[in-house]
């Protein structure tokens, strides 16, 4: 299951594409859109900006027959609750000199707070990604939540996201591909995009595994944080974005990393509540045996399908579960150095779905992605699955500075959609205790069904 389009080297972005701050300086600009393929009439000052995208939505933008799909807006949330391998020492039987050495993690970041569930550090992410690319929610198609800690079974993650971003006009699924989710869920939005059924789709990752951990094992407790990220993915006519993706998967490894209840294999019970099934299970080695192998062949696949080599990347997103597998497979196999390399699992630990995500928005944050740069984003984790994922940066990393009547307007969006929801909760209550269905046709009589009078 993987797709290219082939088009890498339609331009040299750095050169003649766009310039640093996003203008378009080789005049190939004949359409009118800007260096994203958006409108440059709009109020969008250097024409890159987002606005163009608000007032044009409809704007034709695929005058040169091909389309695009490009990352214009990110944004990340992290709990605040820290817990640091010296507060695990309490808990289990570990040490801090063992949590660095064997995975590098630090410290991780822990929903505390009940009411921090996967779907609201997904909402606080997603808002954010949406006012970096100023869209409004209502223009979004489609949002696809990866997640390994949904916060139920069904209804789906991404339709409480949709209904807490006032996304009126979007489908919403959730994508369970564990820790490779959201190169998965990138490039189902790539799909859709080229495809022409969506012009944007928000991607996220979330994730709240602390609740799915088992605190007293420490094989696993001290591995996992919480978190989410999300990006803002558009139709565009300029080249570049998600080029070529890769997944792939391995159903034989589907024991190594798992939670055995709470699905239909095994429902849960008292036993299995009083047993620990509806804990994570891994098998650590077996699972990083694994890892090292897929991250480096899938990243060296996905940048020939593009025709490039390792050398060619400005920096690579790995998966953050392990410092150590990040080395062996991204600097001893594939040999790429380590300053383009994005490592920040130190901070967070293993956030699954929203490593990757976070790890672009701190990159981004960090001045470490430009316009034209090659990137790579990697994954590998529960199914087995991984994934792999070339994109060719092609929007402006700065952000605009938003007037006051635009974050008020936001603001406004998302009471609004409170608004809405509570009212269509309302008009459902009312429905379920009016004592006549309100909007029944009514029976005239001898109209309904006939008695049989034998
Ligand atoms: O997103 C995908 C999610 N999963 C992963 O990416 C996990 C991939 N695997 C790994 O990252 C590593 O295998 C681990 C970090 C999980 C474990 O590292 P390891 O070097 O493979 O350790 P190990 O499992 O071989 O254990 C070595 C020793 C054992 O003690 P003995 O049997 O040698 O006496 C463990 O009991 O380390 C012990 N150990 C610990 N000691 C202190 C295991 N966990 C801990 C701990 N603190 N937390």
């Amino acid at each position: 299951m993987s797709d290219s389009n082939g088009t890498a080297h339609e331009g040299n972005f750095g050169q003649n594409g766009f310039s640093q701050n996003g203008s378009n300086q080789n005049g190939s600009n004949q359409n009118g859109h800007g260096p994203n393929g958006y409108s440059q009439n709009g109020s969008g000052q250097n024409g890159h900006g987002p606005d163009s995208l608000l007032n044009e939505p409809e704007a034709p933008m695929l005058e040169t027959g091909r389309r695009y799909a490009q990352i214009v807006g990110w944004g990340y949330h992290v709990p605040e609750k820290v817990i640091t391998n010296k507060d695990l020492e309490q808990i289990v039987e570990t040490n801090d000199e063992w949590i660095r050495s064997r995975t590098g993690i630090e410290e991780r970041h822990v929903a505390a707070d009940p009411k921090e569930t996967s779907a609201s550090l997904a909402v606080i992410a997603a808002r954010k990604a949406l006012e970096m690319a100023d869209v409004h929610p209502s223009k979004v198609n489609l949002i696809i939540c990866a997640t390994s800690s949904p916060e139920h079974i069904f209804p789906a993650t991404a339709c409480l996201v949709q209904d807490a971003l006032g996304a009126i006009n979007a489908g919403a699924f959730d994508l369970s591909a564990a820790c490779s989710g959201f190169v998965y869920a990138l490039s189902m939005a790539r799909g859709h995009i080229l495809a022409g059924d969506a012009e944007y789709v928000l991607v996220i990752g979330a994730e709240t595994l602390s609740r799915m951990v088992d605190w007293t094992d420490r094989n696993t407790c001290v591995l996992f944080g919480d978190g989410a990220g999300a990006v803002l993915v558009a139709a565009s006519d300029v080249p570049g974005g998600i080029m070529a993706t890769e997944l792939g998967s391995d159903g034989s490894g589907a024991e190594t990393l798992t939670i055995p209840a709470g699905g239909s294999a095994m429902p849960a019970s008292l036993e299995t509540v009083g047993n620990g099934s509806h804990y994570i299970k891994m098998d650590g080695k077996a699972v990083f045996r694994f890892a090292t192998r897929v991250m480096a062949e899938s990243t060296a696949r996905v940048l020939a399908r593009e025709g490039l080599t390792p050398s060619d990347v400005d920096l690579i997103i790995p998966h953050q579960a392990n410092v150590r597998i990040i080395q062996n497979a991204v600097l001893k196999q594939l040999k790429i150095p380590e300053d383009k390399v994005m490592v920040n699992l130190h901070k967070y630990g293993n956030t699954s779905t929203a490593s990757i995500p976070i790890a672009l928005c701190e990159a981004i944050e960090a001045g470490r992605v430009k316009p034209g740069n090659n990137l790579v984003f990697v994954g590998f984790g529960a199914g087995l699955t991984w994934g792999a994922c070339a994109v060719k940066w092609s929007v402006p990393v700065e952000k605009q500075a938003a007037g006051w009547w635009k974050n008020y307007r936001r603001q406004a969006t998302y009471q609004a959609a409170a608004a809405r929801s509570m009212w269509k909760r309302a008009v459902r209550w009312v429905y379920d205790v009016w004592p006549n269905d309100p909007e029944a046709v009514p029976v005239k009589s001898g109209e309904g069904p006939q008695q049989n009078e034998n």
